[in-house]
């Protein structure tokens, strides 16, 4: 910024394996978002190196980001970040048209995408039509419409009520449950406590990384002494 240097992250160093469910929380300007761009190659570390699936991401040009973008990852923000004029269908699209794939293919593929976030009968309405959790559920449509392995999504109940926010979490922890690395940020605790992993940021730094059981696993009481153990 003009002569100022500002560190948003430090010496930060973090293993995260396929299929994981990884909450990022901390207060606001510690680096989450920074975290998030590094790792859905946005942006490039200054120094460091980011690895991702084996292979050395953080010297790469814009061309090759984007590719790797454009495979691997899918992102789902706050604001939704639809584009207005243009229906559900549309928008969920959008990354095939990139991508360079056929007008059939991009129609049906938008449409299955469309139907697994329970959206099939709302394919032709716009944002302007829809509620907080359906423009969210679209853009999750959006982010999973290349078939990504890695889910990143920056506070993305952060506009939505509770129990909205809820349903969104459990769309996410569907796609987990699917396979998907899910890396997501966010301010509340209810919200974290679907993942299986939550890293704590501080000024740039990770101060904590702690495994977690899940809200809604079975916990089981009375187990047979013969049973599973209890997790
Ligand atoms: N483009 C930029 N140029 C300069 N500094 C930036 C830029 N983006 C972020 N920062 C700074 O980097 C630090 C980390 O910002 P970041 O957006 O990652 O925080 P955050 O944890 O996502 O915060 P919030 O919870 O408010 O979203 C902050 O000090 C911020 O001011
Ligand atoms: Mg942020």
């Amino acid at each position: 910024m003009g002569s100022q240097v500002v560190h948003a992250l430090k010496e930060l160093t973090v293993d995260i394996t396929h299929g994981e469910f990884v909450a990022i929380m901390g207060p606001s300007g510690s680096g989450k978002s920074t975290c998030m761009h590094v790792l859905g190659c946005l942006d490039t570390p200054t120094s460091g190196e980011y690895q991702l699936d084996g292979e050395d991401v953080s010297r790469l040009g814009r061309d090759d980001l984007a590719r790797i973008r454009r495979h691997k990852v899918g992102f789902v923000f706050q604001a939704f970040n639809l584009m207005a004029g243009a229906t559900a269908q549309a928008n969920v699209e959008l990354p095939l048209l990139y991508s360079g794939e056929p007008r059939v293919e991009r129609a049906e593929k938008a449409a299955r995408a469309l139907d697994a976030v329970g959206l099939a009968d709302r394919r032709h309405h716009l944002p302007t039509q829809l509620s907080g959790g359906e423009m969210q559920r679209v853009a999750i449509a959006r982010a999973i419409v290349n078939d990504p392995g890695i889910v990143l999504a920056d506070e993305p109940t952060g506009a939505l009520d509770s129990v909205t926010g809820g349903e969104i979490m459990a769309l996410l922890d569907d796609l987990n449950g699917r396979g998907m690395t899910v890396i997501l940020v966010t301010h509340e605790r209810d919200v974290a406590r679907y993942a299986r992993r939550v890293l704590t940021f501080r000024d740039g730094r990770l101060i904590t990384d702690e495994a977690q059981g899940r809200a809604g696993d079975a916990v089981t009481v009375n187990a047979p002494e013969s049973g599973p153990s209890l997790e």
